[in-house]
């Protein structure tokens, strides 16, 4: 492995949010506007109208005058809920697991699109709290998994996506609510420094890609609910970060009239609580404001935060009416079926039994190879696991427009080649062997679940008892290898899922990733089990041999975030614990090799100083390193790698070992090669310093490790922070 300490000083790239976005206009007409309102409108502006109490899961009242409309906000983070005709893009699991800036763009695009063909103003999403750090946390598919600079990338280009049409997007939930467990009362307690470098991180990405609003979220830190917490609101979000856009409540996140106001509260919502009782906004805040509680510049900023962030959308200009009920779809599945495919990781393929090679016969077992047999949709808010899976359930879930079981898709592909297919579409292991005999292989479907704790299914109130596939899958797939020779285990999971029982068995000789496919969970299968696209996806977050080996699991009391800055990979990485599948693992039908690394850039140490721009100090965002690497296709067939750069610090900085820091995804035909490069921000190498509050790059060596996953590390080069 070679490394260079160059002299040439890298050119630091824009420190600017690359989209077009001006809140300095916006504050603009904000501040005109504000200017000609009474403050019954001022407070209207602030106070949703009540539960239930209008087209959207959140509506506030129109102004006429300013031709301010009766904003709609509406869930979620994968689609229109409560919509009747559109698409259910996957979960951001799965396309955190494509690890596709493109494709993570062109989703949040597509979303914005079909939101604003429905008139919908704020789209509720996308999230990156729960962060993840406890796996059976039961909302973590509804963001990109447990590593903050993947969620940044994430949360920043779905961002991106949806508000390039004209759509605001809401980072939520705003902060540390990590479990569905005693969420509305649990106290999360963490240090400063793992606030900073874990859970703020992504949202700090969220601001600099200027997101209009951010949602608080249920919990407390502290002891302190967050929707009145003046650390995480006006310190860390609107006065380190920069944040220009306004705070609102989860639904009946607020507790407070006057507290929730001065720590930098802007909108509550829905304005009631779910049965339509108490609010602390509305009447009773203008009774603080009168009897001089409030200052009434902090209505003010309120609103004017609110218009500003509506009117940088250019949402005053000509926008749809609301109608839940049209059809927007467009052609916007093509990014359903590319993210379901290139989030599937192929874990396991001895003997190279994936791709299928024209079988005589297969046999299909599991209940997940089929479509729910009451219906796609028949469960409120996806609150079931039964039939195939493709989304977890709660708030963060849509109406499938369609469904494509992994059965249908299997029968319809195997047509081609003459392949006949035998089905038992149970989990009973006595319906095993009659499917599977006479095959050349069996396929077997097992699944796990969660989801937003208000649906328990299952005996799983939002968060997984366990971590073992569901069903008994673990005793279906003994079964079916008892009864097969080549056993291909499908895993439909909204995490990670204890895995050590199935690769017991020596018949199984592969395994499929699938994740969360949504809609299109067969023909993306399909795709990858035939070989049509070489697989590409990569895992996350890493999947344990035991589930105690990520230290988390649900607290049942206040949570005082001990495992620190070390959660997932960090953890292992730095307790040397062997994980079954680590996170960024992932196989391909062909072989990449990896070399020349170059190291290029002269990183002084010291903390940022920049003015605060929308993100934090503007020099935290230039770019200061780079590093390439050659990368070949040597196995034969075209196929995608998704390179990654992780960086260890210096000794002296207490860091996990290895810290992702750069991914990038290249297609190479076979034998074709190309050359990847990183672009390394001062953020990137910076710790939070605790004394002097300032992110800070430490003196000494750093060491940057380019690698197939965070464990398959095929090259590393060293630079020297003076
Ligand atoms: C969830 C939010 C959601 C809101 C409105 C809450 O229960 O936590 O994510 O946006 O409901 O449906």
């Amino acid at each position: 492995m070679r490394s260079w300490i160059l002299s040439a000083i890298v050119a630091a790239s824009s420190a600017a949010a690359d989209n077009t976005l001006d809140w300095g206009v916006a504050y603009g007409k904000a501040h005109s506007a504000l200017s000609t309102l009474t403050q019954d409108e001022k407070v209207a502006i602030v106070t949703g109208v009540g539960w239930n109490k209008g087209p959207c899961v959140g509506n506030t009242a129109a102004v006429s005058s300013i031709k301010y409309p009766q904003l709609c906000l509406q869930d979620g983070p994968l689609g229109a809920r409560y919509a009747t005709s559109v698409n259910a893009f996957v979960p951001g699991i799965q396309v955190a697991a494509t690890w596709d800036r493109a494709l993570l763009r062109q989703r949040g695009q597509f979303m914005g699109e079909e939101f604003k063909g429905l008139g919908i103003h704020v789209l509720l999403g996308p999230v990156s709290g729960p962060f993840g750090k406890v796996p059976h946390g039961g909302r973590n598919w509804e963001g990109f998994g447990p590593d903050p600079y993947l969620q940044g990338i994430a949360m920043a280009e779905t961002i991106e996506g949806i508000q390039s049409t004209g759509v605001q997007a809401n980072a939520k939930h705003y902060i540390l609510n990590e479990q569905e467990l005693n969420r509305e009362t649990i106290s999360s307690n963490v240090d400063d420094r793992t606030m900073h470098e874990l859970y703020l991180w992504p949202f700090a990405d969220s601001v600099h890609a200027n997101v209009a609003s951010v949602m608080c979220s249920y919990n407390k830190i502290n002891s302190t609910w967050v929707c009145e917490n003046d650390n995480a609101l006006n310190k860390l979000l609107k006065k380190e970060l920069g944040f220009q856009g306004y705070v609102m409540t989860d639904w009946n996140a607020q507790h407070s009239t006057v507290a929730s106001a001065v720590s930098g509260l802007d909108m509550t919502m829905p304005g009631s609580d779910f049965d339509g009782g108490s609010i602390y906004w509305g009447s009773k805040l203008t009774a603080a404001l009168n009897a001089g509680q409030l200052v009434k510049d902090r209505l003010d900023d309120m609103v004017r935060r609110i218009l500003a962030a509506w009117y940088l959308l250019g949402q005053d200009g000509e926008y749809p009416a609301i109608n839940l009920k049209a059809n927007v779809q467009g052609n916007h599945k093509t990014n359903v079926r590319a993210t379901a495919r290139d989030g599937i990781v192929l874990l396991k393929n001895e003997g190279n039994i994936l791709p299928l090679k024209k079988p005589t016969k297969l046999g299909l077992v599991g209940s997940a190879a089929v479509v729910n047999p009451q219906g796609m949709n028949s469960c409120t808010d996806q609150g079931c696991n039964t039939g195939a899976l493709g989304m977890g359930w709660g708030s963060g879930t849509a109406s499938y427009p369609y469904f494509s079981a992994p059965a249908d898709a299997i029968k319809t592909r195997a047509q081609t080649d003459g392949t006949q297919i035998s089905l038992s579409a149970s989990d009973s292991t006595s319906s095993v062997s009659s499917a599977v005999s006479g095959a050349d292989a069996a396929i077997v479907f097992v699944t796990s679940d969660s989801g937003e704790g208000y649906i328990t299914v299952e005996n799983n109130v939002g968060d997984r008892n366990n971590l073992d596939p569901w069903h008994n899958g673990n005793d279906l797939v003994k079964a079916v290898a008892a009864a097969s020779d080549n056993v291909i285990v499908v895993v439909h999971s909204v995490g990670p899922v204890i895995l050590e029982t199935i690769l017991a068995q020596p018949n199984v000789k592969a395994i499929v990733w699938a994740g969360l496919p949504s809609q299109e969970n067969g023909n993306a299968l399909v795709d990858v089990l035939y070989g049509d696209t070489n697989p590409n996806g990569k895992l996350p977050y890493t999947i344990a041999k035991s589930a105690n080996d990520y230290g988390t699991s649900p607290s049942k009391t206040d949570d005082n975030f001990k495992e620190g800055l070390y959660v997932d990979y960090r953890k292992f990485d730095h307790d040397g614990i062997e994980p079954r599948y680590e996170f960024g693992y992932g196989l391909s039908y062909t072989n990449f090799t990896y070399s020349d690394i170059f190291v290029d850039g002269r990183p002084v140490s010291g903390p940022a100083t920049g003015e605060i721009i929308s993100g934090g100090p503007a020099d935290l965002w230039e770019t200061i390193i780079t590093v390439t690497a050659t990368i070949k296709n040597t196995g034969g067939v075209k196929g995608a790698e998704v390179a990654q750069l992780y960086v260890g610090y210096p000794e002296s900085a207490s860091t996990p070992p290895k810290q992702l820091r750069g991914f990038e995804k290249l297609v190479l035909d076979a034998d074709a090669s190309d050359i990847v490069a990183f672009n390394i921000k001062r953020r990137d190498i910076s710790v939070w310093d605790t004394a002097s509050q300032a992110w800070t790059v430490p003196k000494g060596t750093f060491t940057f490790f380019v690698g197939s996953s965070s464990r398959d590390i095929r090259l590393n080069g060293t630079l020297e922070a003076v």
